[in-house]
């Protein structure tokens, strides 16, 4: 088939009232529809397309982001774009009208950007620093054949039957144990298992936020929450992430503003890596006691530490009731299981468990069995004393493959933990270009862009330090740092401005 000749017959009228991308939108909807460009074509890149039809890059991207919309095309990162896979329909029978049936959604530009970068990684067996995932080969898998088969395991066919919204009692009792462990004094009757902290989030968000209602994040922040903030419709406030909490800057937004909660990571930022130093979580608690300010502590990493212990969560410094906790063992054990909990009130555990409720009735049996089983025969803390070894060595790893490589060219500090390492691309590189030549070489990572609200201009990069040994990791900041020397990744002001909508 020859390619050039179909987009060739594209029409565009810039005399129309439909926008120009809705018109190449459509003419390449019809085209694929009628098989004149089957499944697996590849389509021009969006600079060349746009020559050919004459109109700006701009209005290629939304006319290609609006045909990955209808899943007509896919983007494969650093291969191209190509015609998607088509259902076989019956040609009698008119396609499902499915788009005008959905109800009005909030969409992300970057969830397909991110939906490719964490399927990359078992995809095309690149080095990808891009999901925050734990190494799998880490992942204590006899513990799930000791649930399983094992002498301690103790399955019994009641407890493959519905169970509480709240998570199982055992789980829920060995938790608590395992938190005053660490600090955090609570009860069962305070806890909410939920299906990953992402769930949880969801959860709060849920109960407390309406469209217009003020909310304050970090910024930079997980992306994964400025998602469903701007889903909700909430009023964002950003809190610049800096060395130290900009505490003047919140009681400002709190007088002004009465914000309904405050949403931070204190220990192990995501992105960052930062840690809210003591002093400022005493401030925090004090300010939020004043302003009865709910605060939601989001704590996937605190246990990652690969020196000195961090200072104490917000929780357990809690003296108000304000703080509502989300820890996860997405992190410190295995993801798959998604098995994370919320610590808060007791009212507020029983209005997030009505709203579970309707979304899974609980989270998985199975899984939260197997949880408690790491909990109460201590499979956990002997996990976390071998990956904050590991882990640790491949921050310096990777510490010192930057320095090597890519010295000159990007800055960062140094985290005391977490799965981070938060780096300032010094221009001209750009760290779209440079991910877009990085996919190219089989390496993968978040560019800034991705934990802002709004997608605000970055020049920063995340990398996950932990997902490959040390030998990847060397090699993934070595292609990198080729990179870097060649020249390749500094962006032209053209390319910047069409580039801009996308990340
Ligand atoms: C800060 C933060 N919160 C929540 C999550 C989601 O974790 P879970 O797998 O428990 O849903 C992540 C995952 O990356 C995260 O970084």
């Amino acid at each position: 088939m020859d390619i050039a000749k179909v987009i060739n017959g594209i029409r565009v009228d810039p005399a129309s009232t439909a926008p120009m991308y809705l018109q190449i939108a459509n003419s390449f909807m019809t085209k694929i529809q009628g098989n004149l460009l089957p499944a697996g074509t590849k389509l021009p890149p969006e600079r060349e397309l746009a020559d050919l039809l004459s109109v700006s890059r701009t209005t290629i991207i939304n006319a290609y982001r609006l045909l990955e919309e209808r899943g007509l095309i896919a983007t494969r990162i650093g291969s191209g774009t190509y015609v998607a896979e088509m259902p076989a329909a019956d040609p009698q029978t008119p396609a499902m009208p499915w788009e005008q049936l959905f109800t009005p959604r909030y969409k992300s530009p970057l969830s397909s950007l991110l939906r490719n970068l964490v399927a990359a990684p078992t995809a095309n067996k690149n080095i990808s620093f891009a999901a925050g995932m734990p190494d799998p080969l880490l992942y204590p898998l006899n513990v799930i054949q000791e649930a399983l088969v094992g002498e301690r395991s103790s399955m019994e066919c009641a407890e493959f039957g519905y169970i509480a919204t709240d998570g199982y009692l055992p789980l829920k009792q060995s938790l608590t144990a395992w938190q005053s462990r660490h600090g955090i004094d609570t009860s069962a009757e305070k806890t909410l298992i939920v299906s990953g902290s992402q769930q949880g989030l969801y959860l709060i968000i849920k109960a407390f936020v309406e469209p217009r209602d003020y909310v304050i994040v970090e910024s930079p922040t997980y992306l994964g929450a400025i998602q469903i903030f701007e889903a909700s419709g909430a009023r964002i406030l950003c809190l610049p992430q800096s060395a130290s909490l900009d505490l003047e800057l919140l009681e400002d937004y709190l007088i002004r503003y009465r914000p309904k909660l405050f949403y931070t990571i204190p220990t192990f930022q995501n992105p960052t890596g930062r840690i809210m130093s003591l002093r400022d979580r005493q401030e925090l608690i004090r300010l939020g006691a004043r302003y009865r300010l709910a605060i939601v502590e989001d704590d996937p990493y605190g246990q990652l530490y690969y020196g000195q212990q961090p200072p104490p969560s917000l929780k357990s410094l809690d003296t108000y009731g304000g703080v509502i906790y989300l820890g996860t063992f997405s992190k410190i054990l295995f993801p798959a299981l998604r098995i994370g909990w919320v610590n808060a009130e007791t009212a507020v555990v029983n209005r997030l468990s009505e709203q579970k409720q309707f979304i899974d009735l609980h989270s998985n049996n199975l899984s939260q069995k197997i949880i408690h089983l790491c909990l109460t025969e201590d499979y956990l803390e002997a996990h976390l004393k071998t990956v904050r070894r590991v882990y640790r060595k491949r921050r310096d790893t990777a510490a010192s493959a930057l320095r090597r490589y890519c010295g000159g060219h990007l800055d960062f500090e140094l985290p005391e933990g977490g799965f981070y390492l938060w780096c300032d691309v010094r221009p001209p590189v750009s760290p779209d270009e440079l991910l877009r030549c990085a996919a190219a070489e089989g390496v993968t990572f978040v560019p800034g862009q991705a934990f802002y609200v709004n997608g605000a201009e970055s020049h920063q990069i995340r990398l996950c330090f932990v997902t490959h040994d040390d030998t990847l990791l060397s090699e993934g900041i070595r292609r990198l740092g080729k990179i870097f020397a060649s020249g390749a990744a500094q962006r032209d002001d053209q390319s910047k401005m069409a580039r801009k909508p996308i990340i």
